[in-house]
C-alpha cells in the first residue's frame, strides 16, 4: 500500500520561520539550571528516573524569563509556521561533546547540559512523555544515523524523510516535538523541513479540503508498534475549525481509501511542499514543532559514521496529561 514519493528540493533555502536567540547572560542562566540536574550535582541522577523529571520539572521554572515568556506565547499560539526556533542554547557546559552514536535505538540515560535543556524548555511546553515501544520509552533520544539503516523512514535514517505528524497513528500522540541540535551535519546536505496547515490551507480547492474533513484515511503504525491491521480507524487528515484545522498525516504511512482521497491527499502535499521551510539545524538550534499544526521531514544527507555525524536530541510533549493517563503505567510519563 505504501508509494514512493520524491520530495522536490525545497522552494525555500532560509528558514521562515521565527527564530529567538539568547543573549550571553541568558545562556549563562540557563547552563546554571541545567547544571544543577547534571549528575556532577545530582548524584546519581537518571533521566527516566521520576525524580530527575519532577525536578527537571521544578528547575523548569527557573528558566531565563524571556525563554519562558517565549514558550508560553508559543503554547497559546504556534503562529503561522507552527515551529519556534530558539537558538544559541548551550549544548555543554566546559566538558567536549562526546562522539555521535551510531547504534540503533540511541537514547541519553545520564542528565548532560543538552538533556537538561531540551527537558527543561519542553517542561514549560506540557508533560515530557515517550512511548514504550519507541526507543525502550526513554524520554531524550538521540536521533543519529545509524548504519544499515539509510533508508529507513525513520530518525536513523538518512534518506529523505517524507514530511510527517509524529506519531500519528497514536490517539496519544504528543502535541510538541522538540529537536535539539548538538552537533550539526557537516555537510549541511541535512535540513529539517516543515510546512504548517496554516500556510498550505489557502492552496487548497473548496473540494480537496472538504474530502481531507472526512474519514476517509487510515495511517498504519511503524513495525515496532503492531502491523497495519492494528492501525487507527479511518480518519480525517483535516479535523476542527474548516478555517483553522488541525492536519493529521503523515506521508509515508498514511493511506487514502479512495482515487478522491488519493488527489486530495496528493494535492495537500503539494500545498505543504510550496511553503515548505528548509532548516539545517546547527548546534545549539531547538526546534519546537507544534505537531497539530505542523509537518516535518527532512532531507537526504550522507553519514561518515565517523564520530562526527548530525545529533539530534528529541523529547516529547503534550498538554493533556489526563487524557493520556489510560496508556500511562503508574501515572508515568511512558505510554504504552
Ligand atoms: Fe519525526
Amino acid at each position: 500500500m505504501s508509494e514512493t514519493h520524491t520530495l522536490p528540493l525545497p522552494l525555500l533555502t532560509a528558514p521562515a520561520v521565527t527564530a529567538v536567540e539568547l543573549t550571553d547572560a541568558e545562556r549563562s542562566e540557563l547552563v546554571a539550571v541545567a547544571e544543577q540536574l547534571a549528575p556532577e550535582v545530582a548524584a546519581g541522577a537518571r533521566i527516566d528516573d521520576p525524580a530527575w523529571l519532577e525536578a527537571a520539572r521544578d528547575a523548569s521554572a527557573l528558566l531565563p524569563r524571556t525563554l519562558l515568556a517565549t514558550l508560553r506565547r508559543f503554547r497559546h499560539d504556534a503562529g503561522p509556521d507552527g515551529v519556534l526556533l530558539l537558538r544559541d542554547m548551550p549544548v555543554v557546559a566546559n566538558a567536549p561533546l562526546p562522539v555521535t552514536p551510531t547504534v540503533k535505538g540511541s537514547v541519553e540515560r545520564i542528565p548532560t547540559i543538552a538533556a537538561a535543556v531540551i527537558t527543561t524548555a519542553m517542561l514549560q511546553l506540557g508533560e515530557v512523555v515517550a512511548f514504550r515501544n519507541e526507543k525502550t520509552g526513554a524520554l531524550v533520544q538521540n536521533v543519529v544515523p545509524v548504519p544499515g539503516n539509510e533508508t529507513s523512514q525513520s530518525n536513523a535514517g538518512s534518506v529523505l524523510l517524507e514530511l510527517h505528524i509524529e506519531n500519528a497513528f497514536h490517539d496519544n500522540r504528543p502535541d510538541y516535538v522538540g529537536l535539539l541540535c548538538v552537533r550539526e551535519d557537516a555537510t549541511g546536505d541535512a535540513k529539517l523541513c516543515t510546512s504548517s496547515i496554516r500556510r498550505a490551507l489557502p492552496l487548497l480547492s473548496e473540494r480537496t479540503r472538504a474530502v481531507l474533513a472526512e474519514p476517509r484515511f487510515l495511517t498504519e503504525p511503524p513495525p515496532s508498534f503492531g502491523s497495519l491491521d492494528s492501525a487507527t480507524p479511518a480518519h480525517a487528515v483535516l479535523n476542527g475549525d474548516p478555517q483553522d484545522p488541525n492536519v493529521l498525516v503523515d506521508f509515508s504511512a498514511t493511506h487514502p481509501l479512495d482515487d478522491e482521497a488519493r488527489a486530495a491527499m496528493a494535492e495537500l502535499r503539494e500545498a505543504f511542499m510550496a511553503t515548505m521551510s528548509a532548516l539545517a539545524l546547527r548546534v545549539g538550534d531547538l526546534a519546537v514543532v507544534d505537531n497539530r499544526l505542523a509537518v516535518h521531514g527532512r532531507t537526504s544527507f550522507t553519514p561518515a559514521y565517523d564520530g562526527a555525524d548530525r545529533w539530534l536530541h528529541r523529547v516529547y510533549a503534550h498538554l493533556d496529561h489526563r487524557r493520556s493517563r489510560v496508556d500511562r503505567a503508574d501515572n508515568g510519563a511512558v505510554l504504552g
